[in-house]
């Protein structure tokens, strides 16, 4: 099987993180073929569109992609959307896997390994938001029986590849019935059919952040909504050493594009001091879920690790990007 990739890199520190993952997977796949494509505020503000039409079909000809990070204002732009969102539902990408676990050196804790699996095409980053008057804004938070089918259809998938002993729903049905109560039991459904009832649990989305820092050890693979598992995964990353060794993974509809959970970085942009880590580690949730080359990403995972518990940590002042990125590589 010849392998395609469509690179978005992006804004801020997205062109500067992703050399690296492709550069790793250069080296794992000889084969492989790179096109480039664009997204982000910078594309918006030169194109007048954050995601040009020619990026869509670059991702559903390829297949699979990388993507770096996107700068978006935290006021309303008339016409600009987040190019992330944007991809995530254009292209169907109906669910986002972000696996947190401890490093040598970096990680507060030892002995956490667990995922979280977002749902990522609704929840309350619809997109839906109006004025109900001058003084009275309101979102809508969408919950669908198919979507939530389609994310635990997917966690079924993970289950097996991670040999899952704990699957944990987090959500709020106390207080949001109708729309937490349908997520809650239409996973539950597909989940206990296809024979997870066992290891089935779960949890009430504050009580969940509490013991994600009390006992993140305690999780295994936890399924939950849109803005749930935006805000849960940024914390656990904490145990795994930050945003800077965050991978994640944007799949659905036979299309996978991964992505490191954190941002464009305007701080650090330009100073050499972006940890290239996480995006390497997307790469390799790429080649595990999207090409079936699971032996493959174990090589990038255990190079991670062998140079983290060499060198003792992953900050190299204004020299980080490329020490991290060619200790890494001469590891392959
Ligand atoms: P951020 O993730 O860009 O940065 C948060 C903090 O973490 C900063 O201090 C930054 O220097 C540090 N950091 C992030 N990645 C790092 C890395 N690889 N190595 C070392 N340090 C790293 O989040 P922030 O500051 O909230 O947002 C900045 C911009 O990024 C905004 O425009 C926001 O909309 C956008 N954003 C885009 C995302 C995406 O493209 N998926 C996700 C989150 C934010
Ligand atoms: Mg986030």
């Amino acid at each position: 099987m010849s392998h395609s990739l469509c690179v978005i890199a992006g804004d801020g520190i997205g062109p500067e993180v992703l050399p690296a993952a492709v550069a790793v997977l250069e080296k794992l796949l000889p084969d492989l073929r790179v096109q480039e494509a664009e997204a982000g505020w910078d594309c918006f503000v030169r194109h007048g569109t954050a995601v040009p039409d020619s990026t869509l079909a670059c991702m559903s000809a390829c297949g699979a992609g990388l993507f770096g990070a996107v700068s978006s204002p935290s006021r309303r732009v008339e016409g600009y959307r987040s190019a992330i969102l944007t991809l995530r539902q254009r292209l169907g990408l109906n669910v986002n896997l972000r696996p947190v676990r401890s490093w040598p050196a970096v990680s507060p804790k030892a002995g956490v390994d667990l995922l979280i699996l977002r749902e990522n095409s609704e929840g309350l980053y619809s997109g839906r938001e109006h004025w109900e008057s001058p003084e009275v804004a309101i979102a809508e938070r969408v919950i669908s029986r198919a979507a939530s089918q389609r994310l635990a259809h997917c966690a079924v998938e993970v289950a097996q590849a991670r040999g899952a002993r704990r699957i944990t729903l987090v959500h709020k049905a106390n207080v949001l019935p109708l729309t937490c109560g349908l997520f809650r039991d239409s996973c539950r459904e597909v989940l206990e059919a296809e024979g997870f009832g066992a290891q089935l649990d779960e949890r009430l989305v504050d009580v969940a952040a509490l013991q994600l820092v009390q006992s993140p050890e305690a999780f295994d693979l936890i399924v939950t909504s849109n803005l749930f598992g935006d805000i849960l995964s940024d914390l656990a990353c904490h145990w795994s050493g930050g945003l800077g060794l965050a991978p994640s993974l944007n799949w659905g509809s036979g299309l996978a594009l991964a992505e490191p959970v954190h941002g464009s970085a305007p701080d650090i942009v330009g100073s050499g001091r972006a940890n290239p880590l996480a995006a390497i580690l997307s790469a390799a949730l790429l080649l595990r879920y999207q090409w079936h080359e699971g032996a493959l990403a174990t090589r990038i995972e255990d190079a991670a690790h062998t140079f983290l518990a060499h060198e003792g940590h992953c900050d190299f002042g204004t020299e980080t990007t490329r020490v991290v990125t060619q200790g890494v590589l001469a590891l392959l």
